[in-house]
């Protein structure tokens, strides 16, 4: 590590200052603060069918020990083959066959698909076009253990080192390392895939493919919400009625689960059926606009990323739940006391030794990925081969960035910059929020404030610095306006199951929403940021993409109706978590061609999935300027380091509400370690520039931006790390080194 601070000059006792107070931030998850989200906004499991009907599944058998999981392997269905071991499944309660595989992977990682095998019609897959980098290819280095009529067993990996064993019944899939379990599927039966149907009249099932359904009782809670569900006086048409998918998938021996992330909680998940510090509700992974969103706390945010990861001394695993569709996630840790002297005597404590996950998705098939490590970091390196690495920034992206909503006009822009100087304050980026354009319209510059945005642009560019504008993916419903025009002409708006095109609301009124699923509008929006196209642009100008997930107004949770129609005829609802990462890759493949040579472009986006990593940075949306959102930033930003997406950062100073000077200057001295380093305001916030508050307070500030240019090289060469190992950027491990490496 020394040699990346070679030419730096720091005293032990400042650096020491310097840790102990980051350390402090990070420990300062203080009392909760009354908060202001609107939790009626938002579903609960309670409230969302599916995830009801998948609770109550798993409730049944857990509390009835003699009930098992009903899905069996049909003999003599198992076929082995170029890295692919697969057969027929049965549910025995209503005698429907469904296809598995499991795909040993060259990566060293299986995969498990399960899907019907005669759905009615085809189950949505494609998360996977969005999520990998590619599909992966197969291992040819196994070897068959066993074959027996009740078990099916493989090791595989250059050394044999890895196995696994397909149970057949019940179904049951158990990896193993070095002969230790560290993953098994569907070791608490609660695998259940609901079926496609058809619903001939309300309330009646077609029961002519010879299953046995039963009919739909109106009086049963768990029957409410099959075939139409309303929330807050939204009406959801389901007309494919009930389809999720639930599967628990534990980790034997590890006592803590980290990822899945977008959430405001812990770094280490907690359990949500019970148990010490437990939430009642599952973590939910359902891409939305939170308005003042509350700490500690597994309601859904702005992204989201399946991935899983168990960790102990000397074993890790993990997997990635490929799903695009609302997900809710239970967490429960299986407890055993290790002192049973102690407890006999009424003092003991039970602990935690196995974690399981009950993940169900309300729509799609079964496709999950087991990283079988055995390091940490040969898991993010085998979650970075397939899903792809952070894509290397270019170095202004990693060092300080200015935001508000919003720099008023080109002079502010020009004065907020000269400040910048005048008090020798470093910075890289300075950025326009919607307010630039006119009337939100995207791509357009507002002509009284900003009438020459070009010229502005050099201004800032010949100091070398950038300037990034919003673009948001709202389209303004304005004939006169030409991106609008051109989407509607090219007719690639989501729409209505009717056909209609979808029109909600969002920041510039009634507005539509572009389909980036479909290939003509990802080729258009390319397009879109051509130097001729973006009217005003230079190369000096990078974007920010918000409201991605998408947010709409008035729409249900805030955001599309599911019932809604894309590309090929898929309802909103299988997608909705990879329409965010859609329009980043469209953005930053646009940023990547509008040059030539193509230069590394910089994207921010607040929507992400698995594989957002590869288009640019995140950030974790509209926080409070409080303490406890201060703290929360921390674990946050791991757990989203840890799910490979570590290029990722908190608004500086906290977006709603004013910081205090002592809040402010803590926020900066701990924004100034986290990869993506932004301050940023609210509209209705005061003015919050560095030089504002007087000494000593822009003198903190300008000292601890200072230090994080002074570490650019680290971040560099950590973000380098990253893009090529998967290694997260903040660990604990970095700081330590840092703090050891200052004589
Ligand atoms: C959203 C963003 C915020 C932005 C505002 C106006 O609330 O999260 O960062 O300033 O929209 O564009």
């Amino acid at each position: 590590m020394k040699f990346l601070f070679g030419n730096l000059k720091f005293s032990k006792a400042s650096v020491q200052t310097k840790f102990y107070l980051f350390f402090l931030l990070y420990f300062i998850v203080s009392a909760l603060v009354v908060t202001a989200v609107k939790r009626q906004d938002f579903k609960t499991c309670e409230q969302s069918s599916f995830c009801k009907r998948n609770r109550a599944y798993a409730d049944r058998l857990t509390a009835n020990h003699s009930l098992i999981s009903p899905y069996s392997v049909i003999q003599d269905s198992i076929i082995i083959k170029d890295g692919i071991i697969s057969g027929d499944l049965i549910n025995s309660e209503n005698n429907l066959i469904f296809i598995f595989e499991l795909h040993l992977l060259e990566i060293g990682a299986a995969r498990v698909r399960i899907n019907e095998k005669n759905p009615l019609k085809p189950r949505y897959d494609k998360a996977k076009d969005w999520a990998l980098v590619q599909d992966p290819s197969y291992t040819l280095e196994y070897t068959l253990i066993s074959s027996k009529p009740d078990v099916t067993s493989l090791s595989f990996g250059k050394e044999r080192k890895q196995a696994v064993s397909i149970y057949h019944s019940p179904f049951r899939v158990e990896f193993l390392v070095n002969d230790v379990p560290i993953i098994t599927l569907n070791d608490r039966g609660f695998l259940n895939i609901e079926h496609l149907r058809k619903q001939v009249a309300p309330g009646l099932v077609d029961q002519s493919n010879g299953e046995n359904d039963k009919i739909i009782d109106d009086e049963n809670d768990l029957d409410k919400g099959l075939w139409k569900e309303t929330f807050n006086g939204k009406e959801d048409s389901k007309p494919n009625g009930p389809e999720s998918i639930g599967l628990d998938i534990s980790f034997p021996g590890f006592s803590h689960v980290y990822g899945i992330p977008e959430h405001a909680s812990s770094l280490s998940l907690k359990e949500t059926r019970g148990g010490d510090d437990s939430y009642s509700d599952p973590y939910r992974l359902y891409n939305l606009d939170v308005f003042e969103y509350e700490v500690d706390n597994p309601m859904a945010l702005y992204g989201s990323i399946p991935f899983m990861m168990a960790h102990r001394k000397g074993a890790s695993a993990a997997v990635l739940w490929l799903n695009a569709a609302e997900t809710w996630i239970d967490i429960t840790k299986n407890k055993e006391d290790k002192h049973r002297l102690s407890s006999l005597l009424g003092f003991g404590k039970l602990t935690p030794t196995s974690t399981s996950a009950h993940w169900i998705s309300e729509s799609g098939v079964i496709d999950v990925f087991a990283f079988l490590g055995p390091t940490t970091s040969d898991i993010f390196y085998q979650y970075g081969l397939l899903t792809g690495f952070t894509a290397l920034p270019q170095s202004f992206a990693i060092a300080y960035h200015q935001c508000r909503w919003n720099y008023l006009n080109q002079e502010d822009v020009a004065e907020v910059d000269e400040n910048f100087d005048k008090y020798d304050i470093p910075y890289d980026v300075i950025w326009l929020d919607i307010e630039h354009t006119d009337g939100k319209k995207y791509f357009t510059w507002d002509s009284v404030k900003f009438p020459t945005p070009e010229k502005m642009q050099n201004n800032i560019g010949i100091k070398g610095r950038k300037m990034v504008t919003i673009v948001d993916p709202h389209i303004k419903i304005d004939d006169n306006y030409y991106i609008y025009k051109e989407a509607k002409d090219l007719d690639i708006f989501v729409k209505e199951p009717d056909d209609r095109v979808y029109d909600g609301w969002c920041w510039p009124g009634s507005s539509s929403w572009v389909d980036f699923t479909n290939p003509s509008a990802q080729e258009w929006l390319i397009k879109k940021f051509a130097f001729d196209q973006y009217k005003g642009s230079t190369e000096y100008l990078f974007t920010w993409n918000d409201m991605n997930e998408p947010s709409v107004f008035n729409g249900p949770e805030i955001t599309m109706p599911k019932d809604l129609i894309h590309h090929g005829g898929w309802e909103h609802r299988n997608l909705h978590n990879i329409y965010g990462v859609a329009y980043h890759s469209a953005t930053s493949k646009g940023l990547i061609n509008r040059s030539n040579p193509p230069r590394r472009p910089f994207v921010l986006s607040r929507a992400f999935f698995a594989g957002s990593q590869r288009y640019g940075a995140i950030w974790t949306g509209d926080n409070f300027a409080k303490w406890d959102h201060l703290a929360i930033a921390t674990p946050m930003l791991l757990t989203i380091g840890i799910s490979g997406l570590p290029f990722s950062g908190a608004d500086v100073g906290g977006f709603f509400g004013n910081p205090d000077t002592e809040l402010l200057v803590r926020w900066y001295q701990a924004g100034a370690f986290q990869p993506f380093f932004r301050a940023h305001a609210h509209i209705d916030t005061k003015r919050r520039e560095p030089w504002l508050f007087g000494d000593p307070y822009t003198g903190y500030i300008r000292d601890i931006i200072r230090e994080r240019y002074a570490l650019l090289p680290l971040w560099y060469t950590l973000f380098h790390e990253a893009s090529t190992t998967g290694m997260p950027i903040i660990r604990y491990h970095i700081i330590s080194l840092i703090y050891i490496s200052f004589p």
